[in-house]
């Protein structure tokens, strides 16, 4: 078998990535494959105090702060726990990467204007980038909709969740960018459609990188 593969899991709020990358895990781990389920921002100890501030809306980062901290995290993750991870040959799974951070700060907050920001996030990534990244494509409005029905449900929703629709609109237009720029890295879904049509999807791809 291949050694260790990392693979990002992208999307807007509430496109179903996290489904989806359980999904893939339990299937790679039923082929025998040693896999590491992580996510951004808050995988480590570390981590979970940057989401803390970031997320829980007791504070209102400027959004230079906010994309510091994104970084910050990142880093931490990358060294405490992806690359040992990859050293071990395991497959890294990791709901949401870099591709989230210009996604959200440099495309939807506006920071792309502000500066050439790519090698600080080539900085943060600390040499781990996604072999493969999934983006589940979801149009903003109905990923909304999924999300306000979550928090209906009771689950807890972000600071960022509670964005306005042109932001998540413009996180959605800065994937698409990413997208066209990386059709090699990124294979993107039709995320409306169902959770196993959508798993199916993935499960084809997973098979190829097998070998
Ligand atoms: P989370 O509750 O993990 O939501 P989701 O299930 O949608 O991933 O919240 C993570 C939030 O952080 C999400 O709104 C996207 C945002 N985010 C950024 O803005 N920049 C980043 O670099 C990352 C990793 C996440």
């Amino acid at each position: 078998m291949s050694g260790g593969q990392f693979i990002s899991f992208e999307g807007g709020d509430g496109c179903g990535k996290s489904t989806q990358l359980k999904l893939a895990a339990a299937w790679l781990r039923e082929q025998g494959v040693q896999v590491l389920e992580t996510r951004e921002p808050g995988a480590t100890d570390l981590g979970l105090e940057l989401r803390r501030l970031l997320l829980s809306g007791e504070y209102v980062p400027v959004p230079e702060c906010e994309l510091l901290l994104f970084l910050a995290d990142r880093a931490q993750h990358v060294k405490a726990m992806i690359q040992p991870a990859l050293a071990r040959g395991e497959w890294v799974l990791c709901d949401r990467y870099s591709d989230s951070t210009l996604a959200y700060q440099l495309a939807a907050r506006g920071l792309s204007d502000s500066a050439d920001l790519k090698p600080m996030l080539d900085f943060a990534e600390v040499g781990a980038s996604p072999d493969k990244t999934f983006w589940l494509d979801i149009p903003a409005e109905a990923a909304l909709q999924r999300v306000s029905a979550r928090t209906n449900m009771g689950e807890e929703s972000t600071r960022l969740d509670e964005e306005a629709l042109s932001f998540h609109q413009q996180v959605h237009a800065g994937f698409a960018a990413i997208y066209r720029e990386h059709t090699m890295r990124i294979h993107r879904i039709d995320a409306t459609n169902t959770i196993d049509c959508i798993h199916q999807e993935i499960r084809l791809q997973l098979q190829g990188m097998l070998g």
